[in-house]
């Protein structure tokens, strides 16, 4: 009898992040219904820095594999058109990661999105010679396209693994085939560039018409007709692509629509997975294979798989395979459920970090830590791709913490020169997540500003140096506050250096840092003290040291205070501690408020002078009107009482009071003012809080108090949209 070969094994990894074309379509002002309906794609799957095609190969590989299979391979095939070097095969270093024997041939294959195909066909002819052999065939690949571009929204990336073997366990590949070749330039990346380029409508009608051209040639050689075939499966760049082509082969074989529709059922369940990670170019075809097996609850066994298989520039082929009887207990599909749900969804910059990231490859670079798989791409040292095999993912350590933002409800300004400032703990934080890492180096993954990049304890400690001594500077009016921190992401820098010093022994090694936030940047909600407050937690806790309130408080200070020059420390205060308080010279009493309390802000934007930019200008103001601090106490005590006693009218009076002297002391832009003097038109009071500002037109949050309605209809006519906010009395916490 002869032997049958092909599919012993599938697995698919695609990374833990992706991008919602929902996402995707807002940021570029389209139509979501184009990429959901028109692409027929829902999310896209996002390579992080510390990833590449060699890392996805060996997690997808990893899965299929055991010490009995492994012990039998003697090739791997290593399909691609993003690869990592233009020389040497990146299957060579999957097969170091993975442990492959040395009397193993290892070989890369290119021709655009049809070479895990050839890959195939090599490796069926390889058994049939000697079918003791095992063949390991990986389809890994980053789609790339530019920014912008009209292809971004069909990217993604992923890997395929395929065991090929003698009498496979999932799927025979039958003799006969039909291919197609033609020089056309479609789709092609020059050696010069990161991206593909694309003609991208053409591509779709070559993909059309290599179909019809190779499905005649498989017809011909094969001698079957589209009868013999129960299922079919193709090459998918985005899932609207797969559809149209089996409606196009229905056509082009003379069918009826309703009998195309028999088969389209199935098509919709091997497009799955692709909807949700995009285009993975040589593993896409073989991702439908999966996606269909996964999804299929009836019993496929002994049914015929057409296959077409489609690489730009171009080469396509048609070929066929049969469903093995018990496939369905060789499959992986939890595997594949949990991959697909512990992924995260990333925001319209996390992703464009990530994306820039990979397009400023260059020597001596290394990557931070952002991915939690067991394998990595740590950089590039001396011209050589670093890529590591963690002890395992369960043995990474990993701590985090949280801590909330605020809102200054009465007497900010006035606080940093000793009068009381009340201040309530809101429930939106920063996260900081500290996780080990395999160097002596420090890696920060810090989407809210924009920065993915690591450090040596050296470099951090000299760039403590360097901000204390401008800090130096500025007290001793020789420098400007915004002088001292030249990026927004020195402060969680200089945050780490800082706990490094105290924390850390000389025998720690590196780890990386990780935070995000729900709190708006620079918009007087406490986002940096509660970025430092919970870094600072999470480091001391992973150092396995812990940290009292007052350590907390001073190391937190040193920080703000080279943003704000003089920090009050009443966001580090609220950030610590949680709840509400009266403020005064680092000393809070803690406030009671009624348990329902509401608090409605409009978000007004970030504001054109920072903070210490206010603080320095409103010093004045009270330096040259003695009256007006004494003022402010009056006014916070005031509306301290009111949100006590829920005494709404003094809480409307004392506000507008509260307003006014914001107004005295310049930090509320005009468009604010008016905003402001509307909404106590219909009988209501707002007032900045936080620094405010002393230029352009934004002032950050703004609180409201007044009849919900006409609160909603004054602020959309200013463009705002209202949030309810509630309290948090827990403060920093490890979560
Ligand atoms: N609601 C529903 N559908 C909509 C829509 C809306 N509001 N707006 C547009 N569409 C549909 C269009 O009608 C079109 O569908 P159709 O092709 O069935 O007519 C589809 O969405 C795409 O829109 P279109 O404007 O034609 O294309 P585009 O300029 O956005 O580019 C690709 C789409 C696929 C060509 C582009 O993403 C690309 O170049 N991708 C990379 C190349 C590639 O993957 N090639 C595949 C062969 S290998």
């Amino acid at each position: 009898m002869a032997v049958t070969v092909g599919i012993d094994r599938i697995s698919f990894y695609t990374p833990p992040f992706y991008l919602p074309m929902a996402t995707l379509a807002k940021a570029r002002g389209i139509d979501p219904d184009k990429l959901h309906i028109g692409l027929g794609q829902r999310d896209m799957a996002v390579l992080p820095p510390d990833e590449s095609v060699v890392t996805m190969a060996a997690h997808a590989a990893e899965a299929i594999l055991d010490d009995d299979n492994k012990a039998q391979i003697d090739t791997v095939l290593f399909a691609t058109e993003s690869g990592v070097d233009q020389s040497k095969a990146a299957g060579i270093f999957v097969h170091h990661l993975l442990d492959l024997p040395k009397n193993c041939r290892v070989l890369e294959l290119k021709q655009a999105c049809y070479s895990a195909t050839a890959a195939i066909q090599m490796a069926v002819a390889l058994i049939h010679q000697q079918p003791d052999r095992k063949i390991l065939v990986i389809a890994s690949d980053v789609a790339r396209y530019g920014l912008q571009s009209a292809g971004e929204p069909s990217q993604g990336c992923g890997s395929v693994a395929l065991l090929l073997s003698a009498n496979p366990a999932i799927l025979a590949i039958e003799p006969y085939s039909g291919y197609y070749t033609q020089d056309v330039m479609d789709f092609w990346r020059p050696n010069y560039r990161d991206e593909a380029l694309v003609e991208g409508k053409y591509s779709c009608q070559i993909y059309l018409q290599a179909l019809a051209e190779s499905w005649d040639h498989y017809c011909a050689q094969s001698k079957r007709q589209w009868r013999d075939h129960d299922i079919f499966l193709y090459h998918t760049p985005f899932p609207r692509l797969a559809e149209k082509a089996h409606q196009a082969l229905c056509k082009h074989v003379g069918l009826t629509s309703s009998s195309s529709e028999e088969t389209h059922a199935g098509l919709d369940l091997a497009l799955q997975y692709s909807r949700t990670i995009g285009n993975c170019y040589t593993g896409s075809l073989y991702l439908s294979l999966a996606s269909l097996l996964d999804h299929q609850s009836a019993d496929l066994s002994g049914q015929r798989v057409g296959l077409y298989s489609y690489g730009s520039g171009c080469v396509a082929e048609f070929f066929s395979g049969i469903l093995q009887p018990g496939y369905q207990a060789h499959l992986l599909t939890a595997h594949h459920r949990a991959i697909l749900k512990d992924r995260k969804a990333l925001s319209i910059n996390e992703y464009e970090q990530f994306y820039r990231f990979h397009s400023q490859q260059h020597d001596n670079v290394d990557t931070p830590h952002i991915s939690h798989g067991r394998y990595r791409f740590a950089g590039v040292d001396d011209h050589k791709p670093q890529y590591q095999r963690q002890k395992s993912p369960s043995g990474v350590k990993v701590v985090s913490a949280s801590a909330p933002g605020k809102l200054i409800l009465s007497g900010e300004h006035a606080v940093v020169h000793g009068a009381p400032a009340l201040v309530i703990a809101v429930e939106r934080y920063t996260k900081a997540t500290v996780s080990s890492a395999s160097d002596q180096k420090l890696s920060f993954h810090l989407p809210d500003v924009g920065h993915i990049g690591s450090e040596t304890f050296h470099k951090l400690h000299r760039l403590k140096t360097r901000l204390q001594e401008a800090h130096g500077k500025f007290r001793r009016g020789e420098r400007g506050i915004s002088d001292i921190i030249q990026k927004p992401f020195e402060l969680l820098q200089y945050t780490a250096a800082n706990a490094l010093d105290k924390f850390a022994t000389p025998d720690d090694q590196g780890f990386h840092i990780h935070t995000e936030s729900n709190l708006p940047i620079g918009c007087g909600m406490g986002s940096s003290a509660a970025s430092i407050i919970s870094a600072n937690y999470a480091i001391a806790h992973y150092l396995g040291k812990t940290i009292d309130d007052k350590t907390q408080y001073q190391l937190g200070l040193r920080a703000e205070n080279l943003q704000h020059g003089y920090s009050s420390g009443i966001d580090l205060h609220v950030a610590i501690h949680g709840g509400c308080h009266l403020f005064q010279n680092g000393q809070s009493t803690v406030q009671n408020m009624p348990a329902d309390t509401n608090f409605y802000i409009v978000n007004t934007g970030a504001p054109d002078a920072n903070t210490g930019q206010c603080v320095t200008h409103s010093r004045q103001c009270f330096q040259q009107q003695p009256d007006l601090l004494e003022k402010f106490v009056e006014v916070t005590q005031s509306i301290a009482y009111a949100l006590q006693s829920a005494n709404q009218a003094q809480l409307i009076a004392s506000v507008r009071l509260n307003h006014r002297l914001l107004v005295e002391i310049g930090v509320v832009p005009a468009p604010i003012q008016q905003f402001i003097k509307q909404i106590e038109e219909v009988g209501g009071a707002a007032k900045v809080c936080g620094a405010g500002s002393v230029k352009g037109e934004k002032a950050g949050i703004v609180w409201l108090i007044g009849d919900d309605q006409a609160l909603q209809t004054v602020a959309h006519q200013h463009g705002f949209s209202i949030e309810t906010l509630h309290s948090d009395y827990d403060g920093v916490k490890l979560i």
